[in-house]
């Protein structure tokens, strides 16, 4: 475990129109360890996630990449980084083979035509370096593959690209039990090579089975991001749907009180103001 943070957000602002999403926000990830960001519908994950992706700009705040300053204002500048999201929907095309799909809009070329040989092999390695071996041809279209094989699939393509931080938006929503199991043990190798991971999920069982840490959003506030030893699901269940519990989160409850967290994030005691 690493004492700076791979991404730390300062600061962050973001509306829509009149509407304020993110407000004040402070989030960190760690290379090696699995950050859940928890939070109700509406409480600002996406929107957050895709500031980080570049894919909105914030209104305000700053970004540190590995304890220095950046400024993301593209997809392409958060590719730069090592960043990758693989979104709920995972984006892949059914009528293309493993390969197509995590190579798709990135193929390797060698002169005018594509070089499949490289590709496949670097689509290989990836997915023996991940210890996935349940894809039995790289060649078959992703339309035949199960749930949890298509999330596998997505994963690899987001760590294909030298990736330092990867963000799974629910990918275990879709699945069933024995799957959420290979994609969450997927999730843990992932932090355990030394990526930094984010996983949104609202399934307390796999944020207690697999984070080192829990980020909590609620109505746009970061409202605590502790170590996942240093609290109980019922207190993330509280932060999530009334913004504090116990000495964590916002100070007081109700009107007025916004800007009462102040998202410190590197605490081990777990107290969050
Ligand atoms: N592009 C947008 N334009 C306007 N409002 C948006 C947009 N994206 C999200 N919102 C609003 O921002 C709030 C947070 O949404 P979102 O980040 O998707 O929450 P979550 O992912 O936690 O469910 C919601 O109230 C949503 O309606
Ligand atoms: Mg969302």
């Amino acid at each position: 475990m690493s004492a700076t943070p791979l991404l730390e957000l300062r600061g962050i602002d973001k509306s829509f129109g009149p509407v304020q999403v993110l407000r004040d926000v402070a989030f960190t990830a760690h290379p090696g360890e699995v950050t859940a960001l928890v939070g109700d519908n509406g409480a600002g994950k996406s929107t957050l996630v895709k500031c980080i992706s570049g894919i909105h700009p914030t209104d305000d705040g700053e970004f540190l990449f590995e304890g220095r300053p950046v400024s993301i204002n593209s997809p392409r500048d958060a590719a730069a980084l090592g960043i990758e999201v693989v979104y709920q929907d995972l984006a892949l095309c059914d009528n293309l083979d493993i390969v197509q799909n995590m190579f798709l809009g990135r193929e390797k070329r060698s002169g005018l035509v594509l070089d499949e040989p490289t590709m496949e092999q670097m689509a290989a390695e990836t997915l023996a370096g991940l210890s996935v071996r349940t894809v039995k041809s790289l060649r078959q279209h992703v339309s035949s593959l199960s749930g949890g094989q298509r999330q596998t699939v997505a994963i690899a393509k987001a760590v294909l690209w030298n990736s330092k931080l990867v963000i799974l938006d629910e990918p275990t929503a879709a699945l069933g039990v024995a799957q959420t199991a290979q994609v969450l043990e997927l999730v843990r190798r992932l932090a355990d090579k030394g990526l930094a991971v984010v996983l949104i999920s609202h399934n307390m069982n796999d944020v207690f089975a697999v984070s080192d840490r829990i980020a909590a959003l609620y109505l746009g506030q970061m409202v605590a991001q502790v170590r996942t030893t240093d609290i109980t699901h019922s207190q993330v269940v509280e932060l999530i749907t009334a913004g504090r519990s116990g000495n964590l989160g916002l100070v007081e409850a109700g009107a007025g009180s916004a800007g009462t967290a102040t998202g410190s994030t590197d605490t081990t005691s777990g107290a969050v103001r």
